[in-house]
């Protein structure tokens, strides 16, 4: 249930208030957010203006309460002289809303919701449901937004707490397309702990609160911050919709730049593809290949790597470890191989202790002669065309992706600690000669001192 603070935060955020609001809570558990969102009609709305509120909660011991919330509600505004109807519906949202969304009909002004978050899987009847109203999504948070976008009415205002999971990854491709063609983002706000030692696991950091705006054209975005749930330290500034959504972007992915990367335009000018790389899962699923890997190098095998090869930035192949060292090259597995070169490695999970999310090595060939190397499924593998890259290339990107500054470029569009190889293909890298310099002055230093590495980007700010 969303805490009162919360509640109180998201209701606030409503911006217009005509003589008739109608509004939607789906999913509307007990009551907490139609409950706050009556008290800001009665603060905000003009004397005489009316508030139809339909809630929509399909368990049936939640919707005891809720009846009685709802009743509470009406009661209070009439002793303040404000006009209050609720509507409980006591019925799946989800069946209701695709029905009613294909005919035209009374839609909302408001809409405020704390949606159930659940997989929805490929085979299930929402699915089915979504499907006829245009939406394919994977997530009942996500479906729930869109039948509350697809049952607003143009210019009317929809505030959610969601999951910020949607913002990027290909599962939510589509829906961020369906969405963004039918509403302005007019202010995300995050839970932004950066002070508690980057505490990932917080529920709330996991969560966003957005404001949409149905049928309006987009402007700016309102980007704001607080610790927690008290908003004791609110913070917020205005960002141009070119930095939330970049134009080229087609995975239209959602960056949240709560951290302003000041100066660090330069170190983003292009894209991997302008550099002429690659990015690539590790192509070696060890269970698949089982029987041709070996625990020790043996004749006929070539080195299997995996992200504890190079634990603490340090190179260190063959390793004592439960999983092989390598893998015997074959008709079977030369497939999965990749050829002798320098090549920029990243782990896909990074560890608890590990304070950044992106963890990058450098493969220093000269450190590991054989002809070819296998790289297991959890790293990530920058390559060109499947061949190694310049060395000064391999070190830059190394360099670049340890920097803290690309590590809260990162957190701004992601929300979770794994980093897949999209990811990377979707980020911003400096130029070809930045990555040169930087990989040439990692070349003689050999350093992985997070100091170093940050006054080192920090000079090629203005770049
Ligand atoms: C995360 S809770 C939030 C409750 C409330 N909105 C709040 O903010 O406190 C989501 C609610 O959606 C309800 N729910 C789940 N699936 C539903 C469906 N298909 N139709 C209507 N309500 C549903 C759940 O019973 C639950 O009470």
């Amino acid at each position: 249930m969303t805490p009162s603070e919360i509640a109180h935060f998201m209701a606030s955020l409503f911006q217009r208030w005509p003589d008739k609001v109608r509004m939607l809570d789906p999913g509307a558990g007990i009551g907490s957010l139609s409950e706050a969102f009556a008290a800001s009609f009665l603060k905000k709305a003009r004397v005489g203006s009316q508030l139809e509120i339909s809630a929509y909660e399909i368990e049936p011991i939640l919707a005891g309460h809720l009846r009685e919330h709802l009743f509470a509600i009406e009661s209070v505004a009439g002793k303040h002289g404000g006009f209050i109807r609720t509507e409980l519906h006591q019925r799946d949202f989800i069946e209701e809303a695709t029905f009613a969304s294909q005919f035209p009909g009374a839609r909302y002004t408001h809409v405020i919701l704390n949606p159930p978050y659940k997989k929805i899987s490929n085979s299930s009847e929402y699915r089915t449901l979504l499907r006829h109203i245009g939406v394919e999504t994977v997530n009942l948070y996500a479906a729930f937004l869109a039948l509350s976008v697809a049952l607003t009415e143009n210019e009317g205002e929809i505030v959610a707490i969601i999951p910020r999971s949607f913002c990027n990854g290909m599962y939510f491709r589509q829906f961020r397309a369906w969405l963004l063609e039918r509403v302005a983002i007019s202010h995300i706000h995050v839970f932004d702990s950066r002070n508690k030692a980057f505490s990932d696991d917080s529920v709330l950091q996991e969560n966003i609160i957005i404001r949409l705006e149905k049928g309006v054209t987009q402007g700016h975005v309102i980007i704001s911050t607080s610790n927690d749930a008290s908003f004791s330290d609110y913070k917020e500034r205005s960002v141009p919709f070119s930095e939330i959504v970049h134009p080229a972007d087609h995975e239209q992915y959602i960056h949240i730049p709560t951290h302003a990367v000041a100066g660090g335009g330069s170190l983003f000018a292009c894209s991997l593809a302008d550099l002429g790389l690659q990015v690539s899962t590790g192509p070696v699923v060890d269970f698949r290949v089982k029987a041709h890997t070996r625990a020790n190098p043996t004749d006929g095998s070539v080195p299997l790597l995996y992200a504890h090869h190079f634990a603490k930035g340090v190179f260190n192949w063959p390793r004592e470890h439960k999983k092989p060292n390598a893998i015997l090259v074959n008709d079977e597995t030369r497939k999965w191989l990749m050829p002798r070169g320098w090549y920029a490695v990243t782990k896909r999970f990074s560890s608890k202790e590990e304070r950044r999310r992106l963890v990058s090595f450098v493969l220093d060939p000269t450190k590991l002669n054989a002809d070819f190397y296998g790289f297991e499924n959890h790293l990530n593998i920058i390559h060109s065309g499947k061949q190694g890259i310049d060395p000064d290339m391999a070190r830059g990107i190394s360099v670049f992706l340890n920097s803290t500054i690309v590590d809260l470029h990162f957190r701004n569009f992601s929300g979770h600690t794994q980093v897949n190889a999209t990811d990377l293909r979707t980020m911003r890298y400096p130029s070809k000669e930045v990555l040169k310099a930087l990989g040439k002055w990692s070349g003689v230093r050999e350093t992985s001192d997070q100091t170093d590495i940050d006054l080192k980007i920090e000079e090629f700010h203005d770049y």
